[in-house]
């Protein structure tokens, strides 16, 4: 068996076993956005330390658990925080969470994440819709033998994101009369923010916004055939010319001050599944 497949067996079987349900979506909720769990009519939880393959160092702001329920009707699988290259983790790593729900069988990925504003028009607090991805991490979760059972080798990456799980919260957005930005998200390793002049150049390469997640599971996403909506909140502004400093922790309090908005996101892009 390969070795990715015998790596999502162990908790799979824990989670089945506890949970004897199909996830319809998966959830993986970003630094300073775990509370969106607490919309989850929850029916099984568990922290990653009891997971097999799971138990691995948090970063500030998330909590390491997996929350199993029903939100807005549908059957959905919630992870409160994430595996990140700059930990040590490795891409394949990072892909489990989204490895475990295909495994269990979730057609839909809705990814969030904490994010550092390149597009001048963009504050702190604002809402960003991923429509593109640009992968300055150099690393890939799909490196390695291919399992053609979980995907094919050489997947489509014309349209990582889903147009019409797009379309459905731009127009929720309007109709909460909140701005949702639409943009392209840069990956970067981390674990340090960005130089100026890195800035500067993901803006003139064609980036709206920079973290340091979200790349490597949307790939593993694609390559599995689900249907991915990505989220970044903006919190902190990058910009060259008039740069501040950028702390942990002043990105989790921003991001936990987004929560409101993707709350309503969330829960429409899901009723409409
Ligand atoms: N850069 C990278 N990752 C981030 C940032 C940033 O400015 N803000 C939040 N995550």
């Amino acid at each position: 068996m390969p070795e990715l497949a015998s790596q999502i067996e162990s908790p799979a079987r824990v989670i089945s076993q506890n949970w004897p349900v199909t996830p319809q979506v998966g959830l993986i909720l970003g630094t300073g956005l775990g509370r969106l769990a607490e919309e989850i009519s929850i029916e099984y939880t568990i922290n990653y330390a009891n997971l097999p393959q799971f138990s691995e160092e948090m970063a500030e702001g998330q909590r390491g658990r997996l929350v199993c329920g029903q939100f807005e009707g549908v059957p959905i699988m919630a992870f409160q925080g994430r595996f990140h290259l700059y930990q040590g983790s490795s891409p394949q790593q990072a892909a489990l969470p989204v490895r475990l729900m295909q495994q269990l069988g979730a057609k839909t990925l809705i990814v969030s994440n904490a994010a550092g504003g390149l597009n001048p028009a963009y504050a702190v607090g604002d809402v960003m819709l991923i429509e593109d991805q640009i992968n300055f991490m150099f690393a890939n979760p799909l490196v390695g033998i291919n399992d053609d059972k979980l995907g094919p080798r050489f997947p489509d990456m014309s349209q990582p994101y889903d147009s019409g799980l797009a379309g459905i919260a731009v127009s929720i957005a309007r109709q909460h009369s909140f701005a949702l930005h639409q943009g392209v998200y840069a990956s970067m390793l981390g674990p340090t923010y960005e130089t100026r002049a890195e800035y500067r150049m993901l803006r003139r390469l064609g980036a709206d916004a920079v973290g340091m997640s979200t790349v490597p599971e949307v790939l593993a996403a694609r390559h599995a055939g689900m249907r991915v909506l990505g989220l970044s909140t903006i919190t902190n502004i990058g910009l060259p010319d008039a740069l501040s400093e950028t702390t942990g922790h002043d990105v989790v309090a921003a991001a936990e001050s987004a929560v409101e908005k993707l709350k309503p996101l969330m829960s429409g892009v899901v009723r409409s599944l």
